[in-house]
């Protein structure tokens, strides 16, 4: 019933729905595009913006950000959120993608829940455990991305945001103009395809010596498989106990093989042509879905601590998409 409601309700706000849409398209091609700021960085912030709009998720800094970012400022915010969280609340109606956490198996509509649940988990558990817990949180291809600024309350963590230039100083200037304190985060620019992060990061501040955790979420299938690689051996030269919270699609669904071939097809195009980015690595699955991964870690110190997949085995194709929580032993 409150799905039906909601329907209906989105049906009379389509007007305001499809002018947002418009104005969110026509920036993509114009600001973002040209600017080379990451426009896939706007579909997972929309994702958690949703479910904050939606009241099933608080994340009060990302709202605040939005208003000032290239695609969701100003009037989209209205146009698009507001409207949408609206009609959910109006209609009570907290499933599909607004759902937080969400079912298990996740499915399409909400693998974004699962995957922001995932790594808050991961995050807080290894933040706020008692022995060796994380000193530093670095934030790899950090996009929109708000954990550095929802920290627990009194935390005394040391944050860095990483990013290519033109989305961090989008980032930077949309948290100056909505006021958000930043000064405990270190801005780092570098690109993961041409040097080392962790040298970037060395060169910003970054105690290779202290208890980190990395956020990884949302990038290794933008990198060439080197890159992942390189930071995957990085990141087994930090003290141990630092994690690696990572997402990665499977190698089938990027190289577009069987039962993938057509949503292969369709996703590298659809990012390609909506955002000019290109999915470049998958992970290799294995008959235990996470054999693979384990099989690419075990040539460094690192362990699969935890690990979860969006779909069901059961589904007539498998899991593609999957989340990783990755220790230093
Ligand atoms: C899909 S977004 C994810 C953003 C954020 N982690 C989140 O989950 O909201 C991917 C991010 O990785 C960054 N990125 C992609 N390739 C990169 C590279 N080669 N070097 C540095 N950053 C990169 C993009 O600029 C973008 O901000």
């Amino acid at each position: 019933m409150r799905a039906l409601i909601f329907g209906l309700l989105v049906v009379l706000a389509l007007p305001l729905l499809i002018c947002g849409f418009v104005i969110y398209t026509w920036r993509v091609r114009r600001i973002v595009i040209p600017q080379n700021i990451s426009g896939t960085a706007s579909e997972p912030f929309g994702g958690r913006l949703a479910m904050h709009v939606a009241g099933t998720y608080k994340d009060e800094v990302a709202y605040k950000i939005a208003h000032h970012t290239p695609l969701f400022g100003g009037i989209v915010r209205f146009l698009f959120l507001d409207t949408l969280g609206f009609c959910a609340k109006l209609s009570g109606f907290k499933g599909g993608f607004f759902a937080y956490p969400g079912p298990r198996p996740s499915t399409l509509m909400t693998m974004m829940s699962h995957r922001t649940h995932f790594f808050n988990q991961s995050i807080q558990d290894v933040l706020s455990r008692e022995d060796n817990p994380a000193t530093q949180l670095v934030v790899l291809g950090a996009g929109f991305d708000t954990r550095c600024y929802n920290l627990p309350e009194g935390a005394d963590i040391k944050c860095f945001e990483v990013d290519m230039p033109p989305t961090l100083n989008a980032k930077k200037r949309a948290l100056q103009l909505a006021e958000v304190a930043h000064d405990h985060v270190t801005f780092v620019e570098t690109d993961f395809n041409q040097e080392t992060w962790l040298k970037a990061l060395l060169d910003s501040g970054f105690n290779p010596n202290l208890t980190t955790y990395v956020l990884w979420e949302g990038v290794t299938m933008y990198l060439v498989e080197e890159a992942v690689r390189d930071t995957l051996n990085l990141i087994a030269s930090l003290p141990t106990g630092s994690v690696v919270g990572a997402d990665f699609f499977s190698q089938d669904l990027i190289q577009g093989n069987p039962p993938f071939e057509k949503i292969s097809k369709a996703m590298l195009r659809g990012i390609k042509y909506q955002y000019s980015e290109n999915l470049q690595f998958g992970i290799p699955t294995g008959e235990t879905l996470s054999e693979g991964l384990e099989e690419y870690l075990s040539e460094s110190e690192l362990k699969l601590a935890r690990f979860e997949h969006v779909g069901s085995t059961e589904d007539k194709k498998p899991p593609w998409y999957f989340f990783a929580h990755i220790e230093k032993h």
